[in-house]
């Protein structure tokens, strides 16, 4: 008989992510064990812990998530985890920091709906946080020329930055969105927009996005009025709106749920899964062509 299935969560956050706690016994664990405010010296106690306990033929029921609402301290845990593996002594690990992988991926999977990505060129809005630089990742890896926006073009470049680190061959640009005039500016020419902006935050009219005459798709991913594209609303789903595909938060959200529990699910089919940004775009891809 096979062991129960184990998820630990490892979450750099006061309080370790309920909504991820909820998804994952959504998703068919038995058992979830919850560390609060993990940091990268924690890790390996931890992951000693799963690892050593269980049988080698009895890893694959034990796994590793890894979230918190900072990214680049979920990359941090995630590389110690991965750093205490040896041989056949693992356990699988998946990766979502404020739900950035999988809300990004349902995002980048609904453009792809409509648009070849590959040499697409899309505008990512607020490019900066945990769900805007994954999904710009994905798009570069994609093979569209991406355009991050932020209102401050410094931290724009270092967003860029850290996904020409991280995907080959990307061609992303860092972008000024302080004002109307520079997201008109930005947008000018796109056949994509993504707004990952936070919650309650207009990016861009609809005056400006109308005038973009290349543009064919736009995803808004805030689901708290005023929301982040003006004239999408929450709901819509591959809705059209002046000629134009459009997608809201809760348009997205039920891909985003679909990848997520998809993602738990194949953290049990073997010891050895890393999953991270493109892992869970290619688990979305699958899902998508099963349906
Ligand atoms: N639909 C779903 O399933 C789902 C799942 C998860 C998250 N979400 C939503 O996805 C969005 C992105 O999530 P996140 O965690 O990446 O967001 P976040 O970290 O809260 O914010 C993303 C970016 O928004 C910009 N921003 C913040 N305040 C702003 C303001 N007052 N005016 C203009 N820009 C502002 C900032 O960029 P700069 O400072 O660089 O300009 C920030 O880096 C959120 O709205 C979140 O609620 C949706």
């Amino acid at each position: 008989m096979s062991k129960p299935k184990i998820l630990v969560q490892l979450d750099s956050d006061k309080h370790a992510s309920n909504f991820d706690a909820v998804v994952a016994v959504d998703s068919g664990i038995d058992q979830l064990f919850q560390y609060s405010q993990v940091a990268s010296e924690d890790v390996q106690g931890l992951i000693h812990g799963a690892m050593f306990t269980r049988g080698i033929q009895d890893l694959q029921q034990t796994a590793v998530f890894v979230g918190g609402s900072n990214v680049a301290v979920g990359e941090d845990l995630m590389a110690a985890a991965t750093k205490c593996f040896f041989g056949p002594m693992r356990v699988s690990v998946m990766m979502d920091s404020n739900g950035s992988n999988t809300t990004a991926a349902a995002a980048v999977l609904a453009t792809a709906r409509h648009v070849d990505l590959k040499g697409a060129k899309a505008l990512v809005l607020a490019g900066t946080g945990p769900v805007g630089l994954r999904a710009g990742r994905l798009l570069a890896g994609q093979g569209a020329s991406v355009k991050l926006g932020s209102r401050s073009k410094e931290r724009a470049q270092k967003a860029a930055d850290s996904v020409i680190s991280q995907v080959e061959d990307a061609n992303v640009v860092a972008v000024s969105t302080a004002t109307e005039e520079e997201t008109a500016l930005a947008a000018d020419n796109v056949d994509v927009i993504i707004a990952a902006g936070a919650a309650g935050v207009q990016l861009i009219s609809q005056t400006t996005w109308i005038n973009c005459d290349n543009l064919k798709v736009l995803v808004d991913l805030n689901a708290v009025p005023p929301l982040g594209i003006e004239g999408v609303e929450m709901n819509h789903k591959a809705e059209e709106l002046e000629n134009r595909i459009v997608y809201g938060a809760i348009g997205v959200g039920g891909t985003k749920m679909k990848i997520h529990k998809a993602a738990i699910a194949r953290l049990f089919e073997s010891n050895d899964q890393i999953l991270d940004a493109e892992e869970i775009y290619a688990i979305g891809e699958r899902l998508e062509s099963s349906n």
